[in-house]
């Protein structure tokens, strides 16, 4: 690599702005927010979902990644682009508490790295950034996210600016070598301060992913809520947000024992997910027992508090964006099933496709990044259907736009079931315009109409009609994942058939109904994703709605387009 900084201009970047989907137009929170039972609101009382990416300044130079790479602005834009409306920004506590450093401009701070090229490059993508202190620039990065009504969730990561995390680097628990609770305190209360009266600021995590030999649950319970006190009275205005032991995969000790704290209205938990941390079984594994026993104990360990009335914002999660393997496959798909059904906020890992430097390597390419090594643009294009669903809220205060309906979300393609409203035949589709299903006692009916899922037979299009005399198709959820929809052949010896849709199913990208895969462990090696839906409660407003039927039994339901939003 030659020392011209690269200024590659993103002509797709442009583009992406123009073709944002409809339903993606929100209109941006007013902060400050609350908590009102599990939900985040906002100062109105309506929901805020936290759809965020994760975007690293906490590595040596403790500048945000990619600003030699490409113009802030750019940046902040493409986020915005992409759906998320929120940022969880990394930090590292020395950047705030160490005088030496905090005074560092960009620049000094990557050359005295041996970053030449990517100071170089900070200098003509960002000038303006270049000799601005490090404090400063994350600042300024806060502030161009702002214009891009991207709110930004504040996370120490560390403490000692360098990758994180490993159970001996010094930095896991209260206590270990870069790890002083008084150090932290005061760094923590610096960071509330800087951005107090800054609004599009609306959170701050703690500390991530605690770990290590010194972690125990009373110095937990004793820092954490120091900690969350002294945030509070630097700044009143942001949300406080505890990760629980163990890297962040256990909040299970809350079930016991919950945080005291001299306000209320503010406390968030958070949890992170990976699926490399299951044990292999992703591959290997029958797929349905992997994802009910990962989702189980997910439950045990932190998604119960959700039941119990408390914020829980999954914060970190996952997957290799080069190409999606089977395993990332299917712990994708268990993963937005669940986070679909719970309408988790959530901060995918991670924006930034490279690093100045990460574990002694320049330019280090993050595979796990949603944009490319040049942050040009999304890295895959696999991806960001997968989750667009999840991008704005089903449900929640303030969001009754219309009465609780299902729908039918089929998590391998991020898309719902709906009827096509010129062939009258059930496809997948933008669960923006999803039918507005109905499921009880069996019966899986389109709202309003007298239309039901109907099965016919193995390898049949599954359709709607109306029941007749026998009540039509009985539908269950079965397996251990709960996520196959299974009626019993009425006509065909008592044979189980479950919905299935997408390119494995056959059937000419229709919805069909196919024998049941993976129920047992005999049927190893096996993949039912294509059988895989949830049925999501949703009250959000629909881009179409049903007219009234002009007549018993007049069984077409058509659709009337609307402007809505
Ligand atoms: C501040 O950071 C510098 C550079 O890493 C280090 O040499 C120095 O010891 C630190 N000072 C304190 C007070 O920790
Ligand atoms: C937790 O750590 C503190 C000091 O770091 C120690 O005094 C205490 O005994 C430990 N508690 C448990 C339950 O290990
Ligand atoms: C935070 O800002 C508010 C005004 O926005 C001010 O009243 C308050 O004193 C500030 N708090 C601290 C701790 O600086
Ligand atoms: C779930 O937790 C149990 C008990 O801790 C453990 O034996 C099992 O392996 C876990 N399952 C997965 C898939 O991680």
């Amino acid at each position: 690599m030659g020392w011209a900084a690269p200024l590659v201009f993103c002509f797709v970047l442009a583009a992406s702005h123009l073709i944002i989907p409809l339903h993606r137009l929100r209109s941006a929170a007013s902060p400050p927010l609350y908590t009102d039972s599990r939900w985040l609101v906002d100062a109105g009382g309506r929901r805020v979902k936290l759809a965020c990416v994760n975007w690293v300044a906490h590595m040596e130079p403790m500048v945000a990644e990619g600003l030699g790479k490409q113009p802030l602005a750019a940046i902040s834009g493409q986020i915005a682009a992409m759906g998320f409306n929120c940022v969880r920004l990394t930090w590292a506590l020395f950047m705030l508490t160490n005088d030496s450093l905090s005074s560092l401009t960009v620049v000094e701070s990557l050359r005295r790295l041996g970053l030449a090229e990517s100071a170089a490059g900070v200098e003509v993508n960002n000038p303006k950034l270049a000799h601005l202190s490090v404090v400063q620039a994350f600042q300024e990065v806060v502030s161009s996210l702002a214009r891009n009504d991207v709110m930004v969730v504040l996370d120490n990561q560390i403490s000692k600016p360098e990758w994180c995390c490993s159970k001996f680097d010094g930095n896991g628990f209260f206590g270990d070598e870069f790890f002083d609770p008084g150090e932290w305190l005061r760094g923590l209360s610096l960071m509330a301060a800087l951005f107090n009266g800054s609004s599009s600021v609306v959170a701050m995590s703690l500390r991530n992913e605690l770990r290590g030999p010194r972690q125990n649950l009373t110095d937990w319970y004793r820092y954490m809520q120091i900690g969350a006190e002294a945030v509070h009275s630097a700044n009143p205005d942001v949300l406080v947000i505890l990760s629980g032991l163990d890297y962040d995969k256990d909040l299970s000790f809350l079930a016991e024992k919950p945080v005291e704290l001299s306000f209320s209205g503010k406390l968030v938990f958070e949890l992170h997910w990976y699926g490399f941390s299951d044990d292999g079984d992703w591959e290997r594994g029958n797929p349905n027992e992997v994802c009910g026993s990962v989702v189980g104990n997910l439950t045990e360990r932190g998604l119960f508090l959700l039941e119990q009335g408390h914020p829980l914002f999954l914060s970190e999660f996952g997957l290799d964006q080069r190409a999606l393997s089977l395993a990332d496959a299917r712990f994708l798909s268990c993963l937005t099933a669940m986070a679909a059904e719970l309408d988790l906020d959530w901060a995918l890992w991670a924006l930034q496709g490279s690093y100045y430097l990460r574990e002694g390597t320049l330019a280090y390419d993050e595979t796990y990044g949603i944009l490319t090594w040049s942050w040009c643009e999304p890295r895959n294009s696999f991806f960001l259907p997968r989750i667009s669903t999840l991008q704005s809220p089903l449900r929640g205060p303030g969001l009754s736009e219309n009465s609780e309906f299902q729908m039918i979300f089929h998590p391998s393609t991020g898309q719902c079931i709906l009827k096509n409203p010129k062939t009258n035949e059930l496809e997948l589709g933008s669960c923006a315009d999803t039918e507005a299903w109905s499921f009880q006692g069996g019966s899986l009916a389109m709202e309003g109409t007298e239309l039901h899922l109907l099965a016919d037979g193995v390898g049949e299009p599954a359709r709607v009609g109306p029941s007749g005399g026998c009540g039509g198709s009985i539908w269950r959820l079965i397996s251990d994942s709960k996520m196959h929809i299974a009626t019993t052949l009425a006509n065909d010896g008592g044979t189980t058939v479950c919905l299935d849709a997408g390119a494995e199913a056959g059937g000419g990208g229709g919805v069909v109904t196919n024998l049941c895969k993976c129920l047992t462990k005999e049927e190893l090696p096996c993949d039912p994703q294509s059988q895989w839906f949830k049925v999501v409660s949703s009250t959000r407003s629909l881009r179409w709605r049903r007219r009234p039927l002009a007549s018993h039994g007049g069984a077409s339901g058509r659709r009337t387009w609307i402007a809505t939003d």
